[in-house]
């Protein structure tokens, strides 16, 4: 994230034809009929061969962008995710060596039912929606993603918060063996993001368990990873072992890494440059031509009111 503002993106990074044949077929494949383009059976049996399981059950969610659904082969191969590298195609190129189940996730600190969940006992209770949002990545990149997921708030809720819970932290996965790229310390391991309860709470907050209608492939955060759409995707944590209620406002990685560039709120602001690059436009992957990017990432009406009354430029 730190390494290439996305002026030096290759166009060939983010810009291949071929994505869009491949994603009609990866689409006929999940059977999302919405998007009524048709493929031959042929290459459809092809794509469904390498994809990640199809998920069941999932329902339409409340919220969500009708706008064009970014390649999922962009989506899967152009990933930020440091404990497999530092650059963009290394993610989905070693995430293999993560084991996804059996995992454990703990819920802890500030509530009246900490308890240590099996993933899938921790999703049960939940019915998993699709959600399409537009997500926002801090060097100038943007995309729109059909996510599966359970909405956080309904989560945390089982766990019964106390009143002196303020603020919630997230914590990633551990491990050398599983996550090479933290041999390196490029970042002080494990990741860790937070929220201020009521962000967390907000309708529009999801744990994502999946993308195009199937499971999350590892190099995007699998099993379970933050959603968090209104805000810059360096917030959405992935491969997430441990949430803890906390009266304090948590340190992320990167606000611990450099805290001038990368505050705790990380709300889109075009208004608010970064240090090092303008915020003011982006380049939606997959597209040519940049656009201007919105304040809360086109999210304002429903979240500006958690923010009023706060200088946003000093709470970056
Ligand atoms: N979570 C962990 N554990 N490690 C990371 O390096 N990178 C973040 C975020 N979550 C990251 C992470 C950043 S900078 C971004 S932009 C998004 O993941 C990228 O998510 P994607 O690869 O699914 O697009």
């Amino acid at each position: 994230m730190l390494i290439r503002p996305a002026t030096e993106i290759p166009s060939s990074e983010i810009t291949d034809e071929r994505v869009y044949v491949r994603r009609r077929e990866f689409l006929q494949a999940c059977g999302l009929a919405a998007v009524g383009l048709a493929a031959s059976p042929i290459a459809v049996n092809a794509q469904a061969a390498a994809r990640p399981r199809k998920l069941e059950n999932v329902a339409r969610g409340p919220f969500g962008t009708t706008e064009a659904l970014t390649p999922y082969e962009n989506v899967a191969t152009y990933n930020n995710f440091y404990e497999f590298g530092t650059d963009k195609s290394s993610p989905a190129m070693t995430a293999g060596s993560l084991k996804t189940r059996p995992w454990t996730v703990k819920v802890d600190g500030e509530c009246d039912r900490p308890a240590d969940y099996d993933i899938d006992d921790f999703i049960k209770p939940h019915t998993l929606e699709e959600r399409v949002y537009r997500m926002r990545c801090v060097e100038g990149w943007s995309m729109v993603i059909p996510w599966v997921g359970i909405p956080l708030g309904d989560v945390l809720k089982r766990f019964e918060p106390t009143s002196r819970a303020k603020f919630v932290e997230f914590t990633t996965l551990r491990d050398t063996r599983q996550m090479p790229g933290q041999r390196s310390s490029v970042l002080d391991w494990p990741y860790v993001e937070g929220l201020r309860l009521d962000e967390a709470m907000h309708p529009l907050t999801i744990l994502a368990v999946g993308l195009y209608g199937a499971v999350l492939p590892n190099q995007n955060g699998a099993p379970l990873r933050l959603v968090v759409p209104w805000k810059y995707g360096f917030k959405g944590i992935k491969s997430i072992v441990r949430i803890r209620f906390v009266d304090r406002q948590p340190v992320g990685a990167w606000e611990r890494q450099s805290s001038s560039e990368y505050g705790f709120y990380s709300n889109v602001n075009p208004q608010v440059d970064h240090p090092r690059w303008s915020q003011a436009s982006e380049r939606r992957l997959g597209e040519f031509f940049k656009r201007k990017t919105l304040m809360f990432n086109g999210y304002g009406d429903q979240v500006a009111g958690m923010y009023a009354g706060m200088d946003l430029r000093k709470n970056f």
